[in-house]
């Protein structure tokens, strides 16, 4: 019944294992989400509350997922039903799979829209456009472009043909040489650019902000934000990191591998902050600035600094590169479904998911133009898209999950697969069977 490997590849060792992951994990919700959603919920106590929720939640869900995969070696849905089998439950647990995979496809449509952004930003950084705005020109011309379908389309189309160009091309082909190119390309990025905010006068007011810690800024609304980040930021609760899970290598130690992509994720979200927030500061400007903080309010600032052309420009291409690779591991459980389950080439299935993904993002792109009227419950296409997917599916995807490997898997499976102490066994257990359920169907209901 146990496949030695998956017929899509194996990763070349744990470390690309763990780049993978860390590529799939990184993105907008690192660089664009958390630090605007830091700065809403007041900084440092809100930080503290994240830390903690992935790793009483987030980190044994990931070990759970990547558990599945690489025992079954098999993408998501076929890997939930393999397991369910053979722990004596039924198939049905495979519905999961199906969920995630219309998560998948739902999240790429508007990701691959604000991917579409960003490399807007990236050619506005490089000609100049944004040099010395002020913040009404900048907010003037993000609504420009949020009015222009047919700019937009151009950067979705090119956005979905670059991440068409690498799931195309396979596991080891495509996924892995991404990873090998991209991930240090991120990480020397990254720390260019936190170089260059400790460079500004704003560094330690914005190192105090992210990590001053006062009990009494904690609301109850920041815990809920916090936990259900924790959960997209490391990409759980649609089948992502088990199907990265199924090409990993057997001799890999699952618990330490996820501790590491946990560790890289909150530490590239935690430099991002820290790297955009001085820029602010030392610009006098509003660190609360939501969604706006990244595409108006930064740029004003670099428009102001000294070399701020030329770091803006790196960091749109770091920002970039991270949804890059996120995107990818949105398309990949689909791929290898459609070509496990229904014997598709992968090319087929590749280019299949590519046209469903495109149009569906136009629809996500128009909900700022020429379908702003069309609403779901008073939420256009775009938001309601983004609220079915990080506030329903995945949280109801990550309870499924734990659940299932927490009370309905065999034990032993864990054991044999995950081979940890006993005491992190049990940690992990408590976890999955009781803190990360209770704690996300909160989030859950009260979201609803
Ligand atoms: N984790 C990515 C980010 O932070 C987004 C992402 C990629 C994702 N794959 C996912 C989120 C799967 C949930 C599930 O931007």
């Amino acid at each position: 019944m146990k496949n030695k490997t998956s017929i899509q590849g194996t990763w070349a060792s744990r470390w690309i294992f763990i780049l993978a992951a860390t590529g799939s994990a990184v993105g907008l919700g690192n660089i664009w989400k958390f630090p605007y959603i830091t700065g809403e919920n007041g900084g440092g106590a809100f930080v503290l509350v994240y830390l903690i929720c992935i790793a009483l939640v987030g980190l044994p869900i990931m070990m759970a997922e990547v558990f599945i995969g690489r025992r079954a070696r098999k993408n998501p849905i076929n890997a939930l039903e393999d397991l369910a089998e053979e722990s004596g439950q039924s198939k049905k647990w495979g519905i999961i799979g199906l969920m995630g995979m219309l998560a998948g496809i739902f999240i790429f449509s508007f990701y691959s829209v604000v991917a579409g952004w960003v490399l807007h930003y990236i050619k506005a950084m490089a000609t100049g456009e944004l040099a010395n705005v002020s913040s009404e020109q900048a907010g003037a011309l993000f609504n420009e472009l949020l009015a222009d379908p047919a700019t937009l389309l151009g950067w979705h189309t090119l956005f979905t043909l670059m991440v068409l160009a690498v799931v195309i091309a396979g596991v080891n082909k495509g996924l892995e040489r991404a990873t090998r190119i991209m991930m240090p390309a991120l990480f020397f990025l990254l720390i260019a650019l936190l170089g260059y905010a400790i460079s500004t006068p704003g560094f330690s007011q914005g190192w105090d902000f992210m990590f001053h810690f006062d009990v009494s800024e904690l609301s109850w609304d920041a815990v809920l934000v916090a936990l259900g980040h924790s959960f997209f930021t490391l990409s759980l609760g649609m089948g992502t990191i088990m199907a990265y899970g199924s090409y990993m290598p057997k001799k890999a130690s699952i618990g330490s591998t996820v501790l590491m992509v946990g560790a890289l994720d909150t530490l590239v979200a935690l430099v991002a902050g820290l790297a955009i927030f001085p820029i602010i500061f030392s610009n006098g400007m509003n660190p609360g600035a939501g969604p706006g903080l990244m595409f108006i309010s930064l740029p004003v600032a670099f428009g102001q600094m000294a070399f701020g052309q030329f770091f803006g420009f790196l960091f749109f291409v770091l920002v970039g590169v991270a949804a890059w690779t996120s995107a990818i591991s949105l398309l990949e459980p689909s791929v290898a479904f459609l070509v496990e389950r229904f014997k598709l080439k992968r090319s087929t299935a590749s280019i299949g998911l590519a046209i469903l993904v495109w149009l569906l993002g136009i629809a996500c792109l128009g909900s700022f133009n020429f379908m702003s009227d069309v609403t779901f419950f008073g939420k256009n296409t775009f938001d309601a898209l983004d609220y079915l997917t990080t506030n329903i599916m995945l949280p109801l995807g990550g309870i499924l999950i734990a659940i299932f490997a927490g009370w309905f898997v065999k034990d032993q499976f864990v054991k044999d697969e995950v081979q940890t102490s006993n005491f992190i066994h049990v940690c992990w257990k408590v976890s999955v069977c009781v803190i990360s359920p209770i704690a996300v169907s909160i989030v859950l209901l009260l979201n609803l």
